[in-house]
């Protein structure tokens, strides 16, 4: 397998958190000591992963190649796109298809923000050699999320944001592709919110057969409401991540 190279999508119009949002972008509000964006970062950074591709919207381009540069004071190697209009996660993913060539990517949603090393899942994903790789979280609240149903080993399904979830299983912001991937997407039709999304990614891994997953084992929140942007700030100040 070639070498992983990273995604981090921090795009949306994160209008769940204005007014903080109104002149700024998620991934730049604070979290700890530092900016939200520097967190999955780190993460990617700590497994070596130093290619990185950011992809946030239009309006905060700027501002998000002026705090981040080239990669260099992180030790990382950078590359911007831009997302045009808020399409969803799977449309933001697939601008990633150049810049990952061969490579299988590992992508993290830029609000989610988490206590474990990515080793062991980085693992899980290359032993399989091919396919996609997700990241499963113990919820109290699982109606928020994408939710998966396992059997054993294997993930049966994923729903987006049931209102009558099955398990209290998240799918976690953290995926790992082969460059399948763009193929799957392009493929996609836009769901009812009118969004690409990333669980109908994953479900056509699902019947492929190609889908693993592991299971987070330290603490892991998003940051896009006010309540979870309050529980990552406490979370991350009481216990930083590894
Ligand atoms: C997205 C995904 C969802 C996933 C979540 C993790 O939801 O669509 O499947 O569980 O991220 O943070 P969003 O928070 O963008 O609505």
């Amino acid at each position: 397998m070639s070498q992983l190279k990273g995604v981090i999508l921090a795009g949306g119009t994160a209008s769940r958190l204005n007014p903080l949002t109104k002149v700024t972008n998620k991934h730049l509000l604070p979290v700890g000591r530092v900016p939200m964006i520097y967190h999955p970062i780190k993460k990617l950074k700590d497994v070596g992963i130093e290619h990185i591709l950011i992809v946030t919207g239009v309006n905060h381009m700027g501002d998000v190649v002026s705090l981040l540069g080239s990669g260099k004071d992180f030790g990382c190697k950078f590359t911007y796109k831009v997302q045009d209009e808020a399409g969803g996660i799977a449309q933001a993913l697939a601008l990633a298809e150049n810049f990952a060539g061969s490579s299988p990517i590992t992508v993290i949603l830029g609000d989610n923000i988490f206590e474990d090393n990515l080793e062991s899942h980085k693992t899980a994903f290359i032993e399989n050699g091919t396919g996609a790789h997700i990241v499963l979280k113990e919820v109290s609240d699982p109606h928020r999320f994408g939710v998966a149903e396992i059997g054993g080993e294997k993930v049966i399904s994923i729903e987006e944001k049931p209102t009558h979830p099955k398990t209290n299983l998240a799918v976690t912001g953290i995926y790992f592709y082969d460059n399948r991937v763009y193929d799957i997407i392009r493929k996609l039709q836009p769901s009812e919110r009118g969004e690409y999304e990333i669980s109908d990614v994953n479900n056509h891994y699902i019947a492929m057969q190609q889908m693993s997953f592991s299971r987070m084992q330290g603490w892991w929140s998003d940051a896009g409401t006010f309540e979870s942007l309050a529980r990552v700030q406490s979370l991350v100040m009481e216990a930083p991540p590894q």
